[in-house]
């Protein structure tokens, strides 16, 4: 065998093996879209898989921006911000994002791995040690692992554990998410806060899934518990999750996002964000302060979804994302298989994106879900547990 051939046979081996788990991971393709439903191979399900949380992606205006957008400033922006792929759309973007965020700066990115692997990349330094909650996103244990720093991990949502290592590893930064993806939790912001500022370190937090759907205008986790985003050191959310649209950004003081403008190579040397996409994101934002009534019927739905399945083995979690652990890999598979027979869809996860023995349902609630989806999903997942 060449050495060639013997690396091809390595990777299929990999590939094997991970079928032999039952782990392969298979996209699907979805053939058509609207928010609630989905339909693939033809077959239309509902949709209890996306991070559509608000309906947004679908939102007639959003799409009337998109389309507008790209007819007068083009589909892509034609080369690096600090080329010339920043236009006059971004730069209202982002002045939009700091005035409803109350951040003093913001730099944006294709997306939220993206900006993760520059935020931590780029802020630490070899001395310091990247605390992060032990749940943490790939993108964030990626970006840690690829920085100077020494990366060390708390136990999920742990506040004494955390405060123990701060006491081991003064030089360090803090960082977590506000809502976690795969669990639906939330960190306690403001102890989380008080422990920093007592260590004097920085608090980075990714809010995938807290904007636009925590806090009285979507403005994100921090807010919806008393902490002011311009109290973290550094604050990432993107705009495919909530928003429905596509990208991310950074948030910031003036000094670090300037550091970040200055030495974060993820930013430099991209392509800009397209001014279609930055044209639909400034609607969608526009759609999201405004129209509490997505909020209001997301959190209806969550409520209604956690009265039904009180009785079933749901995860503690009081946001769109509810967890139903079911062990192993094979048994969330069939679960997901059998809730497809019925019309649903309910993406089932698996290690490595969750700990080996959690294999799940996720399932994500959303403002377009009506009472009798909920009534569905739950009178289905029961019959799975008989
Ligand atoms: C917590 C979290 N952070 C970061 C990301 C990455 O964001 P993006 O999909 O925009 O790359 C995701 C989602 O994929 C996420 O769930």
């Amino acid at each position: 065998m060449t050495m060639l051939q013997d690396r091809l046979a390595q990777l299929q081996q990999a590939v094997a093996e991970r079928e032999a788990q039952q782990l392969m991971r298979q996209p699907v393709t979805v053939e058509h879209y609207n928010g609630r439903l989905i339909t693939i191979d033809g077959q239309p399900f509902l949709n209890f898989s996306g991070n559509d949380y608000l309906g947004l992606a679908t939102a007639p205006e959003v799409l009337q921006a998109y389309a507008d957008g790209a007819l007068k400033l083009g589909a892509g922006s034609s080369g690096s911000p600090m080329v010339t792929g920043q236009h006059a759309i971004h730069r209202q973007l982002t002045e939009t994002l700091s005035d409803w965020l109350g951040v003093e700066r913001v730099l944006l990115f294709s997306s939220g791995f993206a900006a993760n692997q520059a935020m931590l990349h780029t802020l630490a330094v070899k001395q310091d040690t990247l605390l992060l909650d032990k749940l943490s996103h790939a993108s964030l244990i990626d970006g840690a692992l690829h920085s100077d720093a020494r990366m060390k991990r708390f136990a999920h949502n742990n506040m004494s554990a955390l405060a123990r290592l701060l006491e081991q590893e003064p030089q360090s930064m803090v960082v977590t998410e506000g809502v976690f993806s795969m669990d639906g939790d939330c960190p306690d912001l403001a102890a989380l806060r008080s422990l920093c500022l007592q260590h004097q370190v920085p608090l980075l937090l990714d809010d995938a899934h807290g904007l636009g759907v925590k806090g009285s205008e979507g403005q994100g986790s921090g807010p919806a518990q008393g902490v002011a985003n311009s109290e973290l050191f550094c604050l990432m959310a993107n705009f495919g999750k909530a928003l429905g649209v596509a990208g991310a950004f950074l948030g910031a003081s003036k000094t670090v996002i300037d550091y970040i403008e200055q030495f974060g190579r993820h930013y430099i040397y991209s392509t800009a964000l397209s001014p279609a996409t930055c044209a639909a994101v400034l609607k969608s934002i526009d759609l999201c302060r405004k129209q509490h009534w997505r909020r209001d019927k997301l959190y209806n739905n969550i409520k209604k979804f956690r009265i039904l399945a009180a009785d079933l083995p749901i995860m503690n979690s009081d946001t769109a994302i509810q967890g139903m652990v079911l062990g192993s890999s094979e048994q969330a598979v069939n679960a997901s298989k059998q809730l497809k027979k019925a019309g649903i869809w309910a993406t089932a996860i698996r290690p490595p994106t969750v700990p080996a023995g959690s294999a799940r349902l996720r399932i994500t609630l959303s403002s377009q879900h009506s009472d009798e989806d909920i009534a569905l999903l739950v009178q289905q997942l029961r019959l799975l547990l008989l």
